[in-house]
């Protein structure tokens, strides 16, 4: 089965349009980090680069497209409605595309509280085992032919403060993943786990404090072996680390539509294992 994950796609609103009291506080403090920081530049194309990755899918005979997060700037209704537009046909079906929140989809507390993410997005979260979800739905998973798996995770929380961005998983939806990858459903099938943050930075360190996974170290003990994949986002570099007896593979698929780094993971399994992979930029 051929999979195709991209991450953090950003669809950004125009800003100078709204309002600050619209927009909230929280807001106010990205601004400097949107026109300063040159944040609202590089992701200006980001409707049109993810329709150039969907026709690669297309071209490519992609199975399932995963998305790890981070679809919208800092979680206004229209970026949400944005990015499931440039998703197309892709998003009306869960058998053959798989959506997860990131830290900037959960990036105030309305848009948690009216579940901005799930309006748009909600028809994905469906799960093939619903009674293994034990936190908003999560994990669920998607249970792919013979031999193939997708979980989704969260690990996206609504921050004390903006520019706090770590995430975790947590014990619960770690204690339901362990008894889910045990269950008989998943028996020989590889297993694509979802999940925003990042477990390693692109040295193969833990990444910032403030910025990682908590939860690391137990997520990946979980999934050992070249049938577990974990696929994530949060950091902006796209890599790989291979599989050991002790963690699954781990693909970061960066920011697919960063002006300049626009691209995403390949991701062939066959016979319940992760195959072949390749990581692949989009030409300019
Ligand atoms: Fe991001
Ligand atoms: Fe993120």
């Amino acid at each position: 089965m051929r999979f195709l994950h991209l991450s953090d796609v950003h669809v950004t609103a125009d800003y100078r349009r709204h309002s600050l009291l619209r927009l909230g506080w929280r807001r106010w403090i990205a601004l400097g980090e949107l026109t300063f920081g040159g944040r609202a530049r590089a992701f200006a194309r980001a409707p049109e680069t993810i329709g150039r990755i969907l026709e690669d899918a297309n071209a490519l005979q992609v199975d399932h497209v995963i998305l790890s997060g981070d679809l919208t700037a800092y979680a206004l209704p229209e970026e949400f409605q944005g990015a499931r537009s440039a998703l197309g046909r892709w998003a009306e079906e869960p058998r053959r595309c798989t959506v997860i929140p990131g830290n900037h989809d959960r990036y105030t507390p309305g848009a948690h509280r009216t579940r901005r993410f799930e309006q748009s997005f909600g028809n994905l979260l469906v799960s093939d085992l619903p009674h293994v979800a034990v936190e908003e739905g999560f994990p669920f998973v998607r249970l792919l032919g013979e031999r193939d798996a997708v979980i989704g995770l969260q690990s996206a929380r609504v921050p004390y403060f903006p520019g706090l961005s770590y995430g975790v998983v947590g014990q619960k939806q770690r204690d339901a993943l362990a008894t889910l990858v045990r269950r008989p459903e998943l028996e020989g099938r590889a297993v694509l786990v979802v999940v925003h943050h990042a477990p390693f930075g692109a040295l193969g360190k833990p990444d910032r404090l403030l910025h990682g996974l908590v939860d690391a170290p137990e997520l990946l003990a979980l999934l050992p072996g070249e049938r577990f994949g974990v696929l994530h986002g949060h950091i902006h570099q796209r890599y790989h680390f291979p599989a050991t007896a002790h963690r699954p593979h781990i693909f970061g698929a960066g920011s697919s539509t960063e002006a300049g780094h626009e691209g995403y993971w390949l991701i062939e399994t066959s016979g319940g294992r992760i195959g072949h992979f390749e990581k692949r930029s989009l030409a300019a």
